[in-house]
């Protein structure tokens, strides 16, 4: 590790040299703030569906904070980014921007003063998006009450504090090409990849990164993990235990509950949340494209699993003895059909390469979004010590996958619980 960040390290000190000599950025002239009446409607009401999609509010937004007016903690390997406020407030926010600034933010990841921007934010994907889509994100962030918050400053680590080295990160990583549109896919299937890559930047969370926090092109969608949570592989051989459909894909992408899947937990609840305030075409086509990832997927359609797949337990183990004595009455069969627990055997949770997802749901347990009905699930953080979860998560995996033990329960269990309730929360949308 230590090699490989030296390596890296010098890698974008080059790079960063090279650039800053062939060009600087230059800063964009501010402007008055647009009169909101000069953009139309139905561009404000576009604009307002794409910023769903490209889930600017969950970034730009503290928690009990205003919306879009910036303050969050993004957690990274180099240290914490703050969203910066994207309201039209002239001062802290993005009032001054000239819809030329805030296209060049989108698809070279520059502020308006032409300082480097970090791939926290996803410009990288939203190189993709074509400009009229751009300018109706803009009619619609400019529209909404200004709002005075100054995001607090980052905290990175000396070199990455340095933003001309980001310079060197769009050398080697930045492709700032639009979408050109896929050979032999139809329509729909290509709407679909056009929002995927570009704007709901899904690889942002589901696509192997490096060790500079760029995602590897040739792991497309293959799974990593994002704000403790693990975004398991939606293309290729995916660990899902039933081969997913185009229509479980559409109904588990707005929220809903789906047989043989579930429903979206954790950092994919809003991602849920927000699409299922979209239009039907888009969510339709963002499954179609996804379904046509997974063609390749193994598993059976509609596979009927019943009970335990793995070894069955001796009757002493404590894993067992929790699951019977927890879990059962809501994973196995349950009279109420809020309290119904998907039957394990059918969690991704527990046919993925780590943990996590489990130890946090197990934890933090399910809640409804506030107001809402929804499934319920209780959080055993208070009531299971962490060996008990250790020998619940082992029991778990070799019981309902038949996969190899994880190894890394222990620190995964320790990790969670020293960063308390940092996956806390825990809601589905449905
Ligand atoms: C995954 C989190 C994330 C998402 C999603 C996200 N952003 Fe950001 N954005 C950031 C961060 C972090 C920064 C600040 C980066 C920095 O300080 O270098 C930022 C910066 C910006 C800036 C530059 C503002 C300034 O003052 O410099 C703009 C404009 C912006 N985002 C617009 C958007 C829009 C529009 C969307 C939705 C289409 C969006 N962002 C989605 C994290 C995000
Ligand atoms: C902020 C991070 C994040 C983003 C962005 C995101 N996902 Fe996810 N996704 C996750 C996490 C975490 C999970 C695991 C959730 C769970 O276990 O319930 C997940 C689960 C999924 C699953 C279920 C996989 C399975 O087999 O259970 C699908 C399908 C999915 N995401 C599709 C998408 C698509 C399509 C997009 C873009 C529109 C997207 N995700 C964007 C984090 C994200
Ligand atoms: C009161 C009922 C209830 C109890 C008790 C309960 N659960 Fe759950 N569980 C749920 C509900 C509801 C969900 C959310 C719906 C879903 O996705 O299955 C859930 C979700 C889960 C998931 C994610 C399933 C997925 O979508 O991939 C796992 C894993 C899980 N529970 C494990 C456990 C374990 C382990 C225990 C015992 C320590 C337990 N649950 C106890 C109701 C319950």
């Amino acid at each position: 590790m230590k090699v490989l960040y030296g390596i890296a390290v010098a890698l974008l000190v080059l790079a960063a040299a090279a650039v800053a000599y062939a060009v600087s950025p230059r800063a964009i002239e501010a402007v008055k703030r647009p009169d909101p009446q000069s953009f139309d409607g139905a561009t404000v009401a576009h604009g307002e569906r794409l910023a769903l999609i490209g889930n600017c509010a969950e970034c730009h937004t503290a928690e009990q904070g205003e919306a879009y007016a910036g303050g969050r903690a993004i957690p990274t390997p180099f240290g914490t980014i703050y969203a910066t406020n994207i309201t039209p407030d002239p001062e802290t926010g993005i009032g001054t921007w000239s819809r030329e600034a805030f296209r060049r933010s989108m698809y070279e990841g520059l502020d308006r003063e032409g300082e480097h921007l970090y791939p926290a934010f996803p410009y990288h994907h939203f190189t993709k998006v074509l400009p009229e889509d751009i300018d109706a994100l803009y009619a619609y962030l400019m529209t909404r009450e200004p709002v005075r918050n100054e995001a607090p400053a980052n905290e990175l680590r000396f070199p990455f504090n340095l933003r001309p080295l980001l310079a060197g990160w769009k050398l080697l990583y930045l492709d700032n090409g639009r979408f050109a549109g896929l050979a032999d896919a139809d329509e729909k299937v290509n709407r679909g990849a056009y929002l995927v890559q570009g704007l709901a930047h899904c690889g942002g969370c589901h696509t192997p990164r490096n060790a500079l926090q760029a995602e590897k092109k040739d792991e497309f969608l293959q799974g990593e993990v994002t704000e403790n949570w693990y975004a398991p592989a939606i293309s290729g051989d995916v660990p899902a235990a039933v081969k997913w459909s185009e229509n479980q894909l559409a109904d588990y992408l707005t929220g809903r509950w789906v047989e043989q899947h579930g429903v979206a937990l954790g950092a994919m609840a809003p991602v849920a949340h927000n699409l299922s305030r979209v239009t039907d075409e888009d969510v339709v086509a963002i499954s179609a494209y996804i379904a046509s990832l997974m063609e390749d997927d193994t598993a059976e359609t509609d596979a009927e699993i019943t009970g335990a797949v793995g070894e069955r337990p001796d009757s002493g183990d404590v894993g067992a003895v929790i699951y019977a004595g927890a879990c059962a009455v809501c994973h196995d069969a349950s009279p109420s059909p809020f309290a119904a627990g998907l039957p394990l055997a059918f969690s991704t949770s527990l046919r993925i390469p780590t943990p996590l997802n489990l130890i946090q749901i197990i934890e933090n347990g399910v809640k409804p979004p506030e107001g809402q009905p929804g499934r319920y699930m209780p959080g055993f953080a208070g009531a299971l010590t962490d060996e008990q979860l250790v020998a619940l998560a082992s029991y778990l995996r070799g019981r309902f996958t038949g996969r190899d033990p994880w190894a890394d329960i222990d620190s995964v269990v320790k990790a969670t619980a020293t960063e308390g309730s940092a996956g806390a929360e825990i809601s589905n949308a449905e």
